[in-house]
C-alpha cells in the first residue's frame, strides 16, 4: 500500500509543474507556499471524509476500515452513494485505481432484531449468535456469501470483493463516478419485454441453479445499467430448503409482475411461473 504522504508528494509535485508552467518567473519561496497550501487543501479533505465516517460508525468500524485503507484493499473512499437505516454505501477507489462499491452495516440493534427471522431456519447458518454486532456480521457474511453463489450460477450481481466484519467490498456498478440508477427511478425502460424476461430468468436461476430466494426483490433493488437489469441487496436471500423460502418466493415475483403490470406490458400467469420455478407440472 502506498504511503498517504507519498500520493500528496506526487500529485502536488504534478500540481507544480503545472503551475510553475504557468508562471516560471515565481520564486522559490512562493512555489514552496503553494506547495504547502496544496498540501493542507489535501489533508483538510481527507479529515473531512474521516470526520464524517466516524460520525456514523461505531469505534470498531473506523478502526477496521482504517486497517482497510492502509493494508488494502481499499486507497481511498471517495464519497457516499446511498445512506440508509441499515447500511451505508460508499464510492471507493482499489490499489489498482478502480471503483469499487462499499456497503458498511451499522451496529444497532433493532436491525439485528429483524435479522435473526432470516437466518433462523437458514442451514447454512446453525449457530446464531445473541450478540448483535455479531449477528449483524453474520448478516454481511451472509449477503457476501449470496452474491458469491450468484456470481458462480453466472447471474448479474455485483462481483463480492472482500469482507471483514460488517464491511463488504463489491463491484461497482455504474460509469466513473456516477453510480447506475435503480430501476424504480427510471421513467420508461427500453425494452422493457427483454428486461422483464431477463428478470424473470434472474427468478429462475437464482432457485434452480443457485438455489436461493432473492426475499427482497423489486425495482428498488435492480440496478438498470447498460439497460440490463443488476440485482443487488441480497443479504436477507435465502437458501431454498428454509421454511419461508416458498413465501418469499411468491412475493419477489408478484412484485416483478406488478412493476411490469404497471408499465403496461403483458405478463403471463404469475402462478404458472411459480410453479414453473419450482419446478412442479401442474
Ligand atoms: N454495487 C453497487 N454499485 C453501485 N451502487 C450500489 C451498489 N450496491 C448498492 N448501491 C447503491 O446503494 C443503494 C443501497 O444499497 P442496498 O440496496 O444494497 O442497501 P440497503 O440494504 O437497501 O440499504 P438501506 O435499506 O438501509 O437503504 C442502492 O439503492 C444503490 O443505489
Ligand atoms: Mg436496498
Amino acid at each position: 500500500m502506498e504511503d498517504p504522504e507519498d500520493e500528496i508528494e506526487e500529485d502536488s509535485e504534478e500540481f507544480l509543474e503545472n503551475e510553475s508552467e504557468k508562471r516560471f518567473n515565481t520564486s522559490i519561496d512562493e512555489l514552496e507556499k503553494i506547495k504547502i497550501d496544496y498540501k493542507r487543501i489535501k489533508r483538510i479533505d481527507q479529515s473531512k471524509k474521516r470526520a464524517v465516517i466516524e460520525s456514523v460508525f461505531d469505534e470498531r468500524t473506523v478502526f477496521h476500515l482504517n486497517k482497510i485503507l492502509v493494508n488494502g484493499p481499499l486507497k481511498r473512499i471517495e464519497g457516499v452513494i446511498s445512506a440508509g437505516k441499515e447500511a451505508n454505501v460508499y464510492l471507493a477507489y482499489d490499489l489498482d485505481g478502480k471503483e469499487v462499491a462499499v456497503k458498511i452495516y451499522k451496529i444497532d440493534s433493532n436491525t439485528s432484531r429483524w435479522m435473526k427471522k432470516y437466518i433462523i431456519g437458514d442451514p447454512r447458518f446453525k449457530k446464531i449468535p445473541h450478540n448483535v454486532s455479531k449477528i449483524i456480521f453474520l448478516w454481511a457474511s451472509k449477503e457476501f456469501k449470496n452474491l458469491k453463489r450468484a456470481y458462480k450460477a453466472d447471474l448479474r450481481v455485483p462481483k463480492p470483493l472482500f469482507i471483514r466484519n460488517n464491511i463488504l467490498i463489491m463491484e461497482y456498478i455504474g460509469f466513473e463516478s456516477i453510480p447506475a440508477p435503480v430501476l424504480k427511478d427510471i421513467k420508461n425502460p427500453k425494452e422493457p419485454v427483454n428486461l422483464f424476461n431477463e428478470l424473470l430468468s434472474f427468478i429462475k436461476l437464482l432457485y434452480q441453479k443457485a438455489k436461493l430466494v432473492h426475499g427482497d426483490l423489486s425495482e428498488f433493488n435492480i440496478l438498470y445499467h447498460n439497460q440490463s437489469p443488476v440485482v443487488i441487496d441480497i443479504s436477507q436471500a435465502v437458501a431454498i430448503q428454509h421454511p419461508k423460502a416458498e413465501v418469499y418466493l411468491a412475493r419477489d415475483i408478484k412484485n416483478i409482475f406488478q412493476y411490469f403490470d404497471k408499465l403496461g406490458i403483458e405478463t403471463p400467469n404469475p402462478t404458472d411461473f411459480y410453479y414453473d420455478v419450482l419446478n412442479i407440472e401442474v
